[in-house]
This record gives structure tokens, C-alpha cells and sequence, in this order.
């Protein structure tokens, strides 16, 4: 019944009642994660059940306890045992508590009620990730989405057993992230003039940041924010004409596309800008990956611009593509060296990379191959498994999408690590990705709409192992798990 599918799972000759006399047993350590589930039932069921600590054990507990290195129990994973009498979950860490809690509220919400207590079936579930990186992306320049959406949506990650948000938080239409050294980055980077003559725009404050770093921690989830660069940086560029190469004054873009205005690679003072930058960004985010974007990135500007040329000639760069991976090296160097690790799309390998770079796969499986095959990590999100802006069903009746197609069940087809590979270049695929770029997104129904129930079986390939998965089996579990996501009002798309 729950999504994604747990590795192992039996069921028992027994039943649980869930009702108001129960409590919520815990070590002190995990007082937070009690609290918790404690708070989630409220919602889900009206219980508020009391929180006790370990030692004033009640027969009918719900217990939630850390066993330091057990060798049952894989990194991440849980234990979660349902009997007449308790419910048990145990882990090695805290996130594989906070898995089993996802676990046991799935099974509640599927479980039937009888006079006042909910009977939850017996079982036994041993459980653990596939993949380290489990992740979903999201774009909030091409629309932007309030604070109150983002904290939905980290939610609705946490459910699935996701563990990162790739957060792409700059492109040609807008700057959405306040830096306090760039004022004008929000200050004009942050709104576009549209069409009708409207202004469209916003960007999140530090203090928002701040919120939702500290709301997706609580629930094990990294962020992972992208600023992106050399291209897919209008929004900047309106603002700091200067870091241009021709330094003419240009606005921020309102049509959805590739545009020739990038980056100067030349210029020494873009490198100190965008340095300057990244050390706010690396101050609000305190995971190991930044993500620098990398992708489509015209050469039109560099060809003709006289200080991109002399940096080709100074530093015997063979043409513009390979002063493309010197502008991606020497920010991937400054990001090492301030303890973090650089990751950018595909594009980012052309010319050569330095190893601690990881890359994330989107034209196809290839870029990720020859990654893996040279020593670098890889997150696989190749666009026709991983891209959600693409139409789930018939083009003439669903809502307006980007002109491709990824239904549901080519998301439930997909394999982030490629039969090619050998044994020692497969270690190197971390994981896949679900990309959400929200051109066709205008508000937060739809984004919804595109991500349910598409992100539920990506949550499956990412987590459960790929020979326990089988589609016909995922689909009678989701038909089960549709009246969960209504209660949540969950705009999803029907099934056919
Ligand atoms: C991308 O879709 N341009 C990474
Ligand atoms: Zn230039």
C-alpha cells in the first residue's frame, strides 16, 4: 500500500487501534520527530495522542526508537513492526525514523475505522533507499510561487521519501533570491513587465530563505539552490549591466527561450560579482551542493567580445566552448574551497571538468555515462523520464504544457543507472531527479496538477529497488492512495 514501495513487507494476523488512549513513546533525543507525528495525526485523523518518554511505557505505545548500529538496518532506513499491541518504529538514525513516520502515516490513512479507533492491519516492514540522491526540482523564476507553496511542496517531498530540493531560483525571467550585496538584483532582477503591460515578479527574503531551509531540515530534506551562470542570466545581467560583455542595457525577459546576453568570461570583476554572491547563497544554505546551472549557454557575445578573447588566447583555451568549462572550473574551484561542491547540468563536462564537480544528466543518459565513466558523480534526469512540464495525456484536452509527452508510466519506466556502466563507474550515479519548470505553471493548482501523480512514481524508482518494482502493481497502490491526496486537496491529474 505505501509509496514508494518498502523493501520488504509482511503482514501479520493482527490489528492495531489507534485511538485517544494511546501515546506516543520516545527517546529524548527524537522528542522533535514525536512531536512530529504527533502533530500530523492531529490533522489526519483528530487525535492528539500524549508524548511520553521511554521507561513510562504504556501496552499500547506507539514507540519511536534510535538503535545505535544495528546491522539490520541500513543508512536512512527503518524498521516498522505493527502488532496487537504496539507500534514499533526503530532506525539507526533520525531520518530513518522520520521514513518509518511517512510509512506508518500512509498505512493509517488507509486504514478503516471502527467505532473510535482506526484499525491498522499488522505488518512487518524492513526497509531502506535505493539512491542517495532522491530528488525533485523546481522553478520559480519562470513563475513565482509564495513561501506557504514552497513548505507544501517540501511536504509533499518529505511524503514520497524524497531527500532534496533542487530549488532553481534564477533564470532570464526573474531573480527571485534577495542578496544584500546586489540590492538590485531583486530591486530590478526580480520583476518583468509582461505582454499586457503588468508587472509579474517577487523573490524570497533572507528571512524566507532562512524559514524554509530551517521547515525542509526538520523533515531531512537538502536543498540544493541553483544560481545559474554563464547563460540563463538576464534577470542578473538587467540588473548589472556591466558583468555583460557588451554592457548594453537590457530587461529582464519575458518570453520563455535561450538568450544571447550571458555572462563576460573575460572580466575579471563578474568572477569577484559572482563570488560575492555565492558566499550569501553558501551563508543561507547549509548542504554540500550549490548548483550552477551551466546549461544552454550561447557563445554569440564571447566571439565578438575583445576581453572574452584575450582570456581564450591568455589562457591557451582552444575556443569558446572551452572557455565555457574555464568559466565552470574556476567557479567550482571557489566553491571547493569554501567547503562546498559544485553541480551543473550536462554542458558543464564540455571541455573538460574538475573531478569534485558532480553533474546532473538532462539531454539523455549520455552526458551522465561519459561522467560517470571519467570519475564524476551524476544525478540522472534525462528529459523524457524526468521532465514534468511535458503533457501527461492527450495534448488537445489537458491544460496547456511544454510540446512533449511524459506519461506516468514512462516515469515509472525509468533507470538512473545505465546497463553500460561497469560496476565501479555505476557507484557514481547518486540518484535521478524530477525537473519542474514552471513556464506553463502560472499558479500553484498546476504545478500540483503536474506533479501528481507523476512524483509518486518517480518516488519509486528512486527509492525502491528496481526488482521489486512493477508498474501494474505501483498503479493498484496509487488507485489506494488517491483518497489521501484528496483529504490533502491535492490538485492531481485524474488516471486513464
Ligand atoms: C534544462 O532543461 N535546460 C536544464
Ligand atoms: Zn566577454
Amino acid at each position: 500500500m505505501i509509496i514508494p514501495k518498502p523493501q520488504h513487507y509482511e503482514t501479520r494476523n493482527c490489528s492495531y487501534s489507534l485511538n485517544s488512549a494511546c501515546q506516543i513513546t520516545t527517546q529524548s533525543s527524537i522528542r522533535h520527530l514525536a512531536k512530529y507525528l504527533q502533530e500530523k495525526l492531529a490533522t489526519e485523523t483528530q487525535l492528539t495522542l500524549p508524548i511520553a518518554s521511554i521507561g513510562d511505557t504504556n501496552s499500547n505505545d506507539i514507540l519511536l526508537e534510535i538503535i545505535d548500529q544495528s546491522p539490520e538496518i541500513d543508512w536512512e532506513g527503518y524498521h516498522l513492526e505493527i502488532s496487537d499491541l504496539n507500534i514499533n518504529i526503530r532506525a539507526n538514525d533520525q531520518i530513518g525514523i522520520f521514513h518509518g513516520i511517512q510509512s506508518l502515516l500512509q498505512l493509517i490513512s488507509n486504514s478503516p475505522i471502527h467505532h473510535d479507533s482506526i484499525s491498522i492491519a499488522g505488518c512487518c516492514i524492513v526497509d531502506s533507499p535505493r539512491f542517495s540522491w532522491r530528488g525533485m526540482h523546481l522553478d520559480v523564476s519562470r513563475h513565482f510561487f509564495p513561501v506557504d507553496d514552497i513548505k507544501r511542496f517540501i511536504d509533499h517531498l518529505a511524503r514520497y521519501k524524497f531527500n532534496r530540493f533542487h530549488w532553481h531560483l534564477c533564470d532570464d525571467q526573474g531573480w527571485r533570491i534577495e542578496s544584500r550585496v546586489f540590492p538590485k538584483l531583486t530591486e530590478i532582477g526580480a520583476w518583468r513587465i509582461e505582454a499586457n503591460g503588468s508587472r509579474y515578479g517577487g523573490y524570497y527574503s533572507q528571512s524566507d530563505i532562512k524559514e524554509i531551509v530551517q521547515f525542509a531540515t526538520s523533515r531531512f530534506i537538502e536543498i540544493v539552490p541553483e544560481i545559474e551562470m554563464p547563460g540563463h542570466a538576464t534577470s542578473s545581467l538587467a540588473a548589472y549591466p556591466e558583468y555583460s560583455c557588451t554592457g548594453s542595457t537590457i530587461s529582464v525577459a519575458t518570453e520563455w527561450g535561450i538568450f544571447d546576453n550571458v555572462y563576460c568570461a573575460g572580466n575579471d570583476h563578474t568572477f569577484t560579482f559572482l563570488e560575492r554572491l555565492l558566499d550569501e547563497v553558501i551563508d543561507l544554505f547549509p548542504n554540500e551542493f550549490i548548483h550552477i546551472g551551466g546549461d544552454e549557454c550561447p557563445k554569440t557575445r564571447w566571439r565578438e567580445c575583445p576581453l572574452c578573447q584575450h582570456r581564450i588566447k591568455s589562457e591557451k583555451l582552444a575556443n569558446e566552448y572551452e572557455l565555457q568549462s574555464y568559466f565552470v572550473k574556476r567557479i567550482a574551484a571557489f566553491l571547493s574551497q569554501r567547503g562546498k561542491r559544485a553541480i551543473g547540468w550536462d554542458e558543464i563536462l564540455e571541455g573538460g571538468l574538475a573531478t569534485q564537480a558532480a553533474v546532473m544528466s538532462w539531454r539523455g543518459f549520455e552526458g551522465g555515462i561519459a561522467a560517470a565513466t571519467m570519475g564524476h558523480d551524476v544525478v540522472m534526469s534525462p528529459t523524457r523520464h524526468c521532465y514534468f512540464d511535458y503533457y501527461q495525456g492527450n495534448r488537445e484536452t489537458e491544460p496547456k504544457a511544454f510540446p512533449n509527452d511524459l506519461p506516468l508510466e514512462q516515469v515509472y519506466a525509468f533507470e538512473p543507472v545505465p546497463a553500460e556502466l561497469s560496476d565501479i563507474d555505476r557507484k557514481h550515479i547518486l540518484g535521478g531527479q524530477g525537473n519542474l519548470w514552471t513556464e506553463y505553471m502560472p499558479d500553484w493548482r498546476q504545478v500540483e496538477y503536474m506533479l501528481f501523480p507523476r512524483v509518486c512514481a518517480m518516488s519509486e524508482v528512486l527509492w525502491s529497488q528496481e526488482s521489486n518494482r512493477e508498474f501494474g502493481d505501483f498503479k493498484r497502490r496509487l488507485v489506494r492512495h488517491l483518497p489521501l491526496l484528496d483529504r490533502l486537496g491535492v490538485n492531481y491529474r485524474k488516471m486513464d
